[in-house]
C-alpha cells in the first residue's frame, strides 16, 4: 500500500510486505523512543487525539509517539463534552476537526464510526478502536512483539501456534490480530472462549480459507498445551447489555503460575493487550506471573510507542528525514530497557 496520506482503518488494508515495512520503521525508532537521540521532524505538526471511549495506553502512547517525533498533541477525550452529544454527525465532526490537525487518531464505541469520520477528514485518520470491530495499531504492536519474542527463541510467525483466550466475540484486539496473522503461513490458532463469546464465524472461516488450522474449545487446560504464544483478553463488559450478563463469564478463564507450569510448554510467551482485569472475581492474568521472563505484556506496551511512531512517520512521509534532523539528548536518560 501507499502510506503517505493514507487512513489506517483496518488491518485488511495491509499485505505482508506492508507489515514488514512498518516493523522495519518501528525498529529504526528505537533510539528516539529510548531517548538516546531526539528529532524534531514533525515540528509544527498537530495530532488530534480523539478518544470517545476509555483509554490509557493507546491514547498516551499515540500522544508520546507524536511528541517523540517533535509534534504537538491536542486531546479530545470526553464524548459528553463534544458536539456529538448535540446531534452532530461524525461526518461534520471529521470535516471540522481535520481543519485543526495534521493527522487524527480516533477511538469511538461504534463499529465503522472511525471509517465514517475518515470519509470527511482532509488529513490521515488512524483507527484506535471502533467498538468491537478493529484495533489495527494494537494488532501491529502485538505482532511486532510476537515476532521479537519468537526470534529470541529461534522461531518465526510462520508455523507458530497461538492460543487466544477470553471474550473473542467482542474483543477488537483479537479480531485485528487474527486477520493480521492470517497474512502469514500455516499458523495454528486455538480459540478458547465460552461458546457464547466465540470468535465471529466470518473471521474463523477466513483463517481456514487462508490455510491456517483453527481449533475452537471451551476447555482452557487442553487448549493451553503446545502453544508458542498465549494471548489473554478481558471480558469486554462495556459491550454487554448489562453487567450481570458480563458477570456470567468473568473469571471463567484465569492464568496463573501454577496453571502455566502445569499446562503450558516451557517458554510459552504470555501476552495481553491490557488492561487486565485484576479484580478478585476476574483476575484473568495473575500477578504471580509478573516476574516471569515469558510475560511479554510490558514489552508489548513499550513496543506500542515504536509501532505508533512508525505509523506517523509513514503516513506523514518523514521516514527518510528523521535521522537527518536528529541530535543527542542532553539530559540524564539512563533507563533499564
Ligand atoms: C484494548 C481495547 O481497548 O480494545 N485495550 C487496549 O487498547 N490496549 C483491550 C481491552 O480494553 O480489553
Amino acid at each position: 500500500m501507499r502510506f503517505p496520506g493514507a487512513h489506517i482503518l483496518s488491518v485488511t488494508q495491509f499485505e505482508r510486505a506492508d507489515v514488514e515495512r512498518i516493523f522495519e520503521v518501528a525498529d529504526s525508532m528505537r533510539p528516539y523512543a529510548h531517548r538516546e537521540r531526539m528529532t524534531k521532524v514533525l515540528d509544527g505538526a498537530i495530532l488530534g487525539n480523539m478518544f470517545f471511549e476509555p483509554s490509557t495506553r493507546t491514547r498516551v502512547s499515540f500522544g508520546c509517539a507524536f511528541n517523540l517525533l517533535g509534534g504537538e498533541v491536542r486531546e479530545t477525550t470526553d464524548i459528553k463534552a463534544s458536539s456529538l452529544t448535540k446531534g452532530e454527525s461524525l461526518y461534520d465532526t471529521g470535516r471540522v476537526m481535520s481543519g485543526y490537525s495534521d493527522i487524527i487518531v480516533m477511538r469511538h464505541p461504534q463499529a465503522g464510526s472511525v471509517a465514517e469520520f475518515a470519509k470527511a477528514s482532509r488529513v490521515p485518520v488512524l483507527n484506535a478502536g471502533d467498538g468491537p470491530n478493529e484495533h489495527p495499531s494494537q494488532a501491529l504492536l502485538d505482532l511486532y512483539t510476537i515476532k521479537k519474542e519468537l526470534k529470541s527463541r529461534q522461531q518465526t510467525i510462520d508455523g507458530m501456534h497461538i492460543a487466544m483466550i477470553g471474550d473473542l466475540k467482542h474483543g477488537r484486539t483479537v479480531h485485528s490480530l487474527s486477520k493480521l496473522v492470517s497474512l502469514y503461513k500455516k499458523v495454528k490458532f486455538t480459540l478458547i472462549s465460552p461458546r457464547e463469546l466465540a470468535m465471529p464465524a466470518g473471521i474463523v472461516e477466513d483463517l481456514r480459507r487462508c490455510g491456517h488450522e483453527v481449533v475452537e474449545t471451551e476447555d482452557m487446560e487442553s487448549g493451553l498445551v503446545s502453544n508458542d504464544i498465549v494471548y489473554l483478553t478481558r471480558i469486554q463488559e462495556e459491550r454487554f447489555a448489562s453487567k450481570p450478563e458480563a458477570d456470567l463469564y468473568r473469571g471463567r478463564f484465569r492464568l496463573n503460575q501454577s496453571i502455566y507450569t502445569q499446562y503450558c510448554q516451557p517458554n510459552t510467551v504470555i501476552m495481553h493487550p491490557l488492561p487486565r482485569d485484576s479484580r478478585d472475581d476476574a483476575n484473568e492474568l495473575d500477578n504471580d506471573l509478573n516476574q516471569h521472563p515469558s510475560l511479554a505484556i510490558f514489552r508489548q506496551t513499550d513496543n506500542g510507542v515504536l509501532v505508533r511512531m512508525a505509523l506517523f512517520a509513514l503516513t506523514l512521509d518523514v521516514c527518510e528525514q528523521i535521522d537527518k534532523s536528529s541530535r543527542e539528548v542532553n539530559w540524564y536518560t539512563e533507563r533499564r530497557f
